[in-house]
């Protein structure tokens, strides 16, 4: 073996053949004699192993090294490797002077790297388990037995007859192995009906071809023959249809004559002929001369006019000897040929005039000459008799037949998708799968029966040996690989292709569908070159092109066609090529790079390239939160940190970590609100790296974000010790952005507390700097997921409304509302939003309260904004209360805000909240409850500090303590209420508390 081949992965049948006993021979034989049977006994083997497709990759003393399925797979090695077998096991030795001489055979098939392996001195060989099982199956197998791995019986299953000798003991495996002897060929089986037909699935689709089947049967009936040619790729199912044909359509009376033209006989003239009739006259090798003419004559009906000529015709064709009965033919070969043709038609003819006649001819891609040329003749005869012929073959058959109006051809589609599906169904038989996985396994089938069958059954079958319970889990999604049954068939469409099968394998690192300039630059060969392999790849049915305006795209046509190229490569190889594809992509298409960052960190994960992979999980996710793709914008960030799990540790890799966490805390607080636990989380790994990393400049933005966290959570002593950290770390720095988020969250803690003026003093500190440092906007609005001046807006709005200046506090929150317009952040804005609703029903203004937090709500709705339904919610409903409004709805609406913002994990805004329902109550007279809810409400912000409402709360308790008659109490609580808003500057609340008081007094 001179030829240079690159090694690569690919299923193998592998056959080792041995000597039995050949010291006896050795003893009885003269060194030179020995030498030269063992030289014809190679000799034999290599030439059966060559007829049957396999080369011979070794010869060691007298053992016989074959492999089946390369260099270029056959969709039936493993069928091949059998039949050479048993071809060398049925050798008459002693032509060669070794009557004595016995074989033993041992075959296997699985998955091997196979090619010039340097561990082999560059030498043709194959490492894989496959190869060992073979040879241990051999040792085991007795003089003369050829004995297959289970592997090999499942992908010729049905062509042969075994035995099972049960699970085997072999040195080097750990588990017992099946193994099984080949007893011989089963003679009276098509390919459709040994292989498939054993678990055939309902029938699905094809109506219209079987109506037009159905049409074409009666008018044959009715003595128009007809011939039709049915044609598609492979598995898309023209044997089906034959098979529907004969068993539903046609009348179960009438005969039906099958021909398969197989892949192993297409050199052997009219070999399908003589296999049907050695089949229907029952001819078996034990049948002596006599026997057999007797079942010949059988054959041949009386009503035949030349019945003498006829039976010696068909005798020779089957090599039966027929001499003694009936005068030699003597004709020149060409002669009897024609003769031959002439009487088979004769005898279709007879046939037909005692019944209409089916007549199918099966696969003709592989049809001999001769039979060619006799379906030529039928289709011409078979116009004036009742006779329907059905023929079936590949698309790269091309028939040479002149068009005819009784001739047919059918071009049988793939399913429809909804058919997959509902096939897919089928073939579950009640085992739950998930509906994920029957959508994968129609995505990579493209509606082939074939593939649908073998890949479901593969992914139920793994699904069920790891789950034990029969029930299709994540297993079989994860094991959603090609079949075995039907790897060497995907990949003899790719071997036949020669050199244009690099550019599929290249292509297929790529993906399914591809432009050409990415493959020219990542392929590096020749225009031309790459140009005329595309061309054969489409040519050849692998490809499709598809010209979208201006660019050149291809695609596989088959999803497992270019898992079958992917899988061909190397580990290696793989992985290299996959970094030159995302190489390109950063370089060359950065567009592309941009638009589709999580292709380029599949293709960066895939060349174990794991920080640049994490660089673009990402941006992929931020990509995504920005298209509100949130849950893949959280399973992006999640595979970011699961490959950074497996890595080495390096700064340069905590501070990747750290960018995802606090990436994924930014869209967390989107997606569930700031005040989930994930959020928090995320944000407090995140702070824990920065303090691993000690200087990490990402700290601002990670303290801020948490700061958000705990105030809605309304730890008011963590965010004051980070707005702390803050404002003393930013000291240190140039940098504006820091020192106003210590301000803003200090102002936003105290304004929560209750302490309006300190509050107020932070705030507008921190908005002034924000006004000065104009430069470095954009940066913030990415790192502080929310606007700074938007946010100090907010809290500065509802201090000043607290402190009795409602309408500056209006002019803040809409100025703030208009500024997260400006800025465009869906999120931003509804927090303005509902603030602003919150400013003008703490203000009074409950017509604009009610419009403004109708808005936020429908905003929070649309969005999925969680942190803002609940409390959008209970604002609008507490401004219908206050515009009179009480209703059971409204009351409602109440619960139901309360139950949102409950649900988030918010602890902040929660007395306010309650406090509206409390209020409602009152209004609708249910005093004692709504004094339950303000118990509820003053525990709460007596255990948080969070003090800013409860002067209103108290407010709200006399309301309902007046409505049970209890004046002292109402007092009590009121006078309380204007002493805790007098110190809190809220004059707001004091001047409501001062009134009610006055009106109380002097009821
Ligand atoms: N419409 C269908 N409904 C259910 N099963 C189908 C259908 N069509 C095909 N099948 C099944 O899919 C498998 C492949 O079909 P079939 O063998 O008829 O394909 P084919 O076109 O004859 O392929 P080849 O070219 O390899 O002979 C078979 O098991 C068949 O029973
Ligand atoms: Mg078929």
């Amino acid at each position: 073996m001179t030829d240079i081949r690159p090694a690569e992965r690919r299923q193998l049948t592998v056959m080792l053949c041995d000597m039995v006993a050949s010291t006896a021979l050795s003893l009885r034989l003269d060194p030179e004699e020995l030498a030269d049977v063992i030289q014809a006994y190679r000799q034999r083997c290599a030439d059966v192993v060559t007829a049957h497709g396999g080369i011979v990759a070794r010869q060691i003393g007298d053992a016989v090294l074959a492999y089946f399925g390369y260099p270029r797979a056959h969709e039936n090695d493993a069928e091949r490797a059998i039949r050479a077998a048993l071809a060398i096991a049925d050798t008459q030795w002693q032509a060669i002077g070794a009557a004595d001489l016995r074989v033993h055979i041992g075959i296997a098939t699985g998955l091997v790297v196979v090619g010039n392996l340097p561990q082999a001195g560059e030498e043709l060989s194959a490492i894989g388990s496959a190869l060992n099982l073979a040879a241990r199956l051999e040792a085991l197998a007795e003089p003369g037995m050829v004995v297959v791995a289970e592997q090999t019986r499942r992908l010729s299953r049905g062509l042969f007859e075994y035995r099972d000798l049960g699970p085997q003991e072999l040195k080097g495996f750990d588990q017992p192995v099946p193994a099984w002897q080949v007893i011989g060929e089963r003679r009276n089986r098509s390919r459709f009906h040994a292989l498939r037909a054993a678990e055939l699935t309902p029938l699905v689709d094809r109506q219209s071809e079987v109506e037009t089947l159905e049409r074409l049967w009666e008018d044959a009936r009715a003595g128009r023959g007809q011939a039709v040619l049915l044609s598609s790729e492979p598995g898309v199912g023209k044997s089906r249809l034959a098979q529907v044909l004969a068993k539903r359509i046609v009348d179960r009376r009438c005969l039906r004559l099958w021909y398969h033209c197989t892949p192993n006989l297409q050199g052997s003239p009219l070999a399908p002929l003589v296999r049907q009739l050695a089949l229907a006259a029952a001819i078996t090798p034990e049948d002596d001369d006599e026997a057999k003419l007797a079942k010949v004559e059988r054959l041949v009906p009386e009503a035949m006019p030349n019945r003498a000529e006829t039976v010696p015709l068909l005798a020779d064709l089957l090599s039966v000897r027929y001499q003694g009965r009936y005068p030699p033919l003597g004709m020149s070969l060409q002669r009897q040929k024609q003769q031959l043709f002439h009487e088979l038609m004769q005898l279709v003819a007879v046939y037909a005039a005692r019944s209409p006649v089916l007549l199918v001819v099966e696969d003709l891609h592989w049809i001999d000459p001769s039979s060619d040329e006799l379906v030529g003749i039928l289709i011409d005869r078979l116009r004036t008799l009742p006779v329907l012929a059905l023929f079936t073959a590949r698309t790269e058959f091309q028939a040479h037949w002149d068009a005819n109006a009784h001739l047919h051809p059918i071009a049988l589609a793939p399913l429809e998708r909804r058919d997959s599906i509902a096939m897919i169904g089928l073939l579950c038989e009640g085992k739950r799968i998930p509906a994920s996985m029957v959508d994968q396994i129609a995505d990579k089938t493209d509606g082939l029966p074939l593939f649908i069958e073998d890949l479901t059954r593969d992914v139920l079958e793994s699904a069920g040996a790891s789950a034990g319970d029969g029930d299709a889990t994540n297993a079989g999604l994860a094991a959603m690989t090609i079949p075995a049954t039907l790897n060497d068939s995907l990949m003899s469409r790719l071997d036949r292709l020669g050199s244009a099968k690099t550019v599929a394998e290249i292509a297929s690192v790529i993906g399914r569908e591809f432009s050409y300039e990415l493959l020219a630059r990542t392929a590096n060969m020749p225009e031309d070159d790459l140009r005329e392999e595309l061309y054969r790849l489409v040519d050849a049915g692998l490809l499709v092109s598809r010209r979208s305006s201006a660019v050149l795209g291809y695609a596989f046509k088959h999803a497992l066609v270019r898992d079958a190229a992917y899988a061909n490569l190397l580990r290696k190889k793989q992985a290299a090529l996959h970094a030159r594809v995302a190489q390109v992509l950063v370089e060359e298409f950065p567009e592309t790079a941009d638009e589709q960052p999580e292709l380029v960190a599949h293709h960066f994960q895939a060349a174990n390239d794991v920080d640049n992979a994490v660089a673009f999980l990402v941006k992929a996710a931020k990509l995504s939160a920005r298209r509100s793709g949130f849950a893949e914008s959280i399973s992006q960030l999640g595979a970011a940190l699961a490959l950074l799990a497996v890595q080495p540790k390096s700064r340069d890799r905590l501070r990747l970590a750290l960018i995802v966490h606090r990436t994924l805390g930014g869209i967390y607080a989107e997606y569930r609100g700031f005040s989930s636990a994930e959020c928090g989380r995320a944000y407090n790994a995140a702070l824990d790296l920065c303090r691993e990393l000690g200087d990490a400049p990402e700290i601002f933005s990670v303290l801020s974000g948490l700061g958000s966290f705990e105030i809605t959570r309304a730890a008011f002593a963590k965010c004051e010790a980070l707005a702390e950290e803050c404002l003393s770390r930013a000291a240190a720095q140039q940098a504006k952005p820091p020192f106003i988020m210590g301000h803003l969250l200090l102002g936003g803690t105290l304004f929560l507390k209750g302490e309006l003026a300190a509050a107020r003093e932070h705030l507008e500190e921190g908005l002034r700097i924000y006004e000065q440092d104009q430069t470095a906007r954009r940066a913030r609005q990415v790192l502080y997921v929310q606007d700074q001046k938007s946010t100090g807006l907010c809290y500065l709005a509802l201090s000043l409304t607290l402190m009795g200046r409602i309408d500056d506090g209006v002019r803040a929150a809409e100025e703030g509302l208009r500024h997260s317009r400006a800025l465009g952040g869906l999120h931003t804005i509804n927090f303005s939003l509902c603030y602003l609703a919150a400013v003008h029903l703490i203000g009074g203004n409950f017509a604009a309260a009610v419009a403004c937090a109708a808005q936020s709500l429908e905003a929070a709705r649309e969005q999925r904004f969680a942190t803002w339904v609940g409390i959008s919610e209970a604002i609008r409903c507490g401004a219908l209360v206050g515009s009179g409004d009480h209703g059971a709805d409204v009351l409602a609406g109440l619960t139901r805000g309360i139950e949102g913002h409950t649900e988030i994990g918010a602890v902040a805004y929660q007395p306010f909240v309650r406090a509206q329902l409390a209020k409602g109550l009152i209004e609708a007279g249910r005093g004692e409850e709504a004094v339950g809810a303000l118990a509820q409400a003053l525990t709460q912000s007596e255990a948080t500090g969070e003090r800013f409402y409860a002067a209103e709360i108290m407010r709200f308790q006399a309301e309902a303590l007046a409505l049970r008659n209890d004046v002292t109490g109402a007092e009590r609580s009121l006078r309380e209420a204007i002493e805790l808003a007098r110190r809190q500057k809220a004059q707001l609340f004091e001047l409501r508390s001062a009134d009610a008081l006055r009106r109380l007094v002097n009821a």
